[in-house]
């Protein structure tokens, strides 16, 4: 009998990741688990817990209680709120993996997921359709807890077996729930402003290429990693995915399409010396070759479909 807990549930991949987990295994064996009291709407389908990641006493009471045999951990601070609480980010990064890694080791785990990001790379990273293995020297507290927390995954399937997969993932876009603090959300943003008809300021310059995918390709990513058979993973650091690279200009210039009179400044902030470190775009042939991995959405689409669906009440 599987069971799935989401932990960071109410974030920008948990509430859709859910939804998918639901669809696929029946609404009852997927239990949404935030430190949040209350979470969108769409988690009221199922099982939730208000839950602390760093509570590890109660993280084991709820995986060992509930049988729970398959983990996505969420939980995280993202790259700019973690630049400015360095320490923390660190801790909460960190201790909520090795919580969770203990469980597998010790059995009661089948599977884990748990998310890695761009950030892992750095400045000294080649830019332009970075590889899988290259150089990786993160300036972020984000991605060095990334880093690490590769290392970590791939240390605890050698040593001990546990089945943990994870994805680098690009700069996320969707339009159910606000983004949670991270370098690339401008690419969610500006579809806000340009709802509602107004002047967009970019916190990043005007020609900053980072890698991003429409959150239904992250899902399912996600997804067909978690599912492909055990020995078709061969990376159990964490597997490059690419999805659609272009800057804000690019992105604005899409958007006038549809919205002609759209107009965007640019007003770089901190966020610029976290992006200007980050790949431009990403190599993804490994996940390709190991698990079938291909994107569906390129940028004209994306740009139609979050045009067409972003609720500017979400705001408020
Ligand atoms: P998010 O910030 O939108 O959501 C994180 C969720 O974790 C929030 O609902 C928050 O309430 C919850 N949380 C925070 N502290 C907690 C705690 N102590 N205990 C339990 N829950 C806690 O983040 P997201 O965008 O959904 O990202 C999820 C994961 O994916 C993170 O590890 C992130 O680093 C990774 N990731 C995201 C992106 C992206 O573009 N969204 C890109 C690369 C990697
Ligand atoms: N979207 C994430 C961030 O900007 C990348 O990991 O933090």
């Amino acid at each position: 009998m599987r069971k799935i807990a989401v932990i960071g549930a109410c974030g920008q991949i948990g509430t859709e990741l859910v939804v998918k987990l639901r669809s696929m295994i029946g609404d009852a064996n997927v239990f949404a688990a935030d430190i949040k009291d209350e979470c969108s709407e769409v988690l009221k389908s199922g099982p939730y817990h208000k839950l602390d990641i760093l509570e590890k006493e109660s993280v084991r009471s709820f995986i060992i209680n509930n049988e729970i045999t398959e983990v996505y951990l969420l939980a995280a601070l993202l790259s700019a709120t973690a630049e400015k609480h360095p320490m923390f980010a660190w801790q909460l990064n960190m201790e909520g993996l090795f919580t969770i890694l203990d469980l597998g080791k010790e059995g009661y785990l089948n599977k884990i997921f748990w998310p890695s990001s761009i950030a892992v790379f750095g400045p000294t990273t080649p830019r332009v359709d970075t590889p899988q293995y290259t150089i990786m020297e993160p300036t972020t507290v984000y991605g060095i807890s990334k880093q690490a927390g590769e290392r970590w995954c791939e240390y605890y399937y050698n040593n001990y077996g546990v089945d943990v997969r994870s994805i680098r993932y690009p700069g996320l876009i969707s339009y159910t729930s606000l983004p949670g603090g991270g370098t690339t959300d401008y690419a969610v943003d500006i579809f806000y402003q340009a709802k509602l008809g107004k002047e967009y300021t970019c916190f990043l310059s005007e020609n900053t290429a980072l890698p991003m995918m429409y959150m239904e390709d992250a899902i399912r990513a996600t997804i067909e990693l978690m599912e492909a058979p055990k020995e078709n993973i061969a990376i159990r650091s964490s597997y490059n995915l690419g999805g659609v690279s272009f800057t804000p200009k690019e992105i604005a210039e899409e958007i006038k399409k549809q919205v002609p009179d759209f107009q965007i400044t640019y007003a770089p902030d901190f966020r610029q010396k976290i992006a200007d470190t980050w790949p431009g775009s990403i190599n993804d042939e490994d996940a390709r070759k190991d698990w079938g991995w291909e994107e569906k959405y390129n940028l004209e689409e994306l740009v139609r479909i979050m045009l067409s669906n972003v609720d500017v009440n979400l705001l408020v």
